[in-house]
């Protein structure tokens, strides 16, 4: 071995030290919120398995092609005096033989990533579960037309039901990622897209808009909450339920507040205002997040939104309404009522 052969070999071997050592540091976690490979969804599972056929079949290629081109390095260098090895230009078999075998791993990969691509487009069976979804700069509308439904930023589904989620955009194109669940797909302008899974696992799930939309794009979140069927009913009676009427003098006040200011011209509340720019804000006080995921649905958070929008997340459409401090306490009482 000459010494520059002996300091790559070091240098590789080093690397693949240092690569252990830090996964072995950061801690090797597969099923995480943004992961697709723990997939909890009979979509994410069928497009898993085609990345894992993919991957061993790829790392069988490059296994197979290293240690010929390792095996050509050694056995056929340049040594003083050592012959030109044989020239296989025109080996006809050997050339037959790697077209029929590239054409054979081709179709392994092939048919059944065809397979999938046709079984996940198929149309919707007729007990499949309806949801509209629409993205907008930056949030989410969800609605379940057959249940009567509206909300926003957080999807709730039933375990082992099957959903398809038609995908609307009224402004740019976004991305409707839920990476356990299985995706993503474009949420197109002018077209409706559609998506659809049966979730599997009762969770929390993370979504996330994956197509740059505008300033705000990272801050275009939604979680996905899947029940068992308890649960699910649970869900579905209180928000076909009428908001319930304010009891405390702060959220009456609130109450009072919202529906004399601008509020009542983008945000639906049943029964109170028919607003469709924004959110609608029905049953706002079930939800756990706020501002299309991005923080905890907590007094401080709604009021430090309501002050000024666009402080919390840039580019915001929602305008400052210029409410007073009392004021904005008051709304705030008022929205977390709303359960
Ligand atoms: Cu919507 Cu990125």
């Amino acid at each position: 071995m000459t010494n520059r052969a002996r300091v790559t070999a070091s240098l590789l071997l080093l690397a693949v030290v240092a690569l252990g050592a830090g996964c072995g540091l950061v801690g090797w976690e597969w099923d995480t919120p943004m992961s697709t490979v723990q997939p909890k969804s009979d979509f994410g599972r069928m497009t898993h398995d085609i990345f894992m056929l993919i991957s061993w079949t790829t790392l069988v290629i490059f296994i197979a092609v290293e240690a010929g081109l390792l095996y050509a390095c050694f056995r056929f260098r340049d040594r003083p005096g050592a012959p030109i090895p044989k020239q296989i230009h025109g080996h006809t078999p050997l050339e037959i033989s790697w077209t029929v075998a590239f054409a054979a791993i081709l179709v392994i990969i092939g048919i059944p990533t065809i397979r999938v691509i046709f079984k996940t487009q198929e149309a919707p069976a007729a007990t499949t579960l309806h949801v509209d979804v629409t993205g907008k700069q930056w949030w989410w509308d969800f609605q379940y037309p057959a249940l009567k439904i509206h909300t926003a930023n957080e999807l709730h589904l039933p375990v082992g039901q099957t959903v398809a989620f038609y995908l609307h955009g009224p402004d740019v194109i976004h991305s409707f990622w839920v990476p356990q669940l299985g995706g993503k797909r474009d949420v197109v302008p002018a077209r409706v897209n559609r998506i659809i899974l049966t979730p599997e696992v009762p969770g929390e799930y993370l979504g996330q808009c994956a197509e740059y939309c505008g300033m705000s794009h990272a801050n275009m979140r939604f979680r996905v909450f899947v029940h068992d069927k308890a649960g699910w009913e649970k869900w579905v009676a209180a928000q076909q339920a009428a908001p319930v009427e304010p009891k405390d003098d702060l959220a009456v006040k609130g109450k009072e507040v919202f529906s004399q200011s601008a509020c009542v011209g983008c945000h639906t509340i049943d029964g109170v205002s028919a607003g469709v720019l924004g959110p609608n804000l029905t049953h706002f006080g079930s939800r756990t997040t706020m501002a299309a995921g991005i923080m905890k649905n907590t007094p401080e958070n709604i009021a430090r939104w309501i002050e000024n929008p666009a402080h919390v997340k840039p580019g915001a459409l929602m305008p400052t309404l210029g409410l007073r401090d009392e004021q904005i306490k008051a709304v705030t009482a008022y929205l977390q009522s709303l359960k």
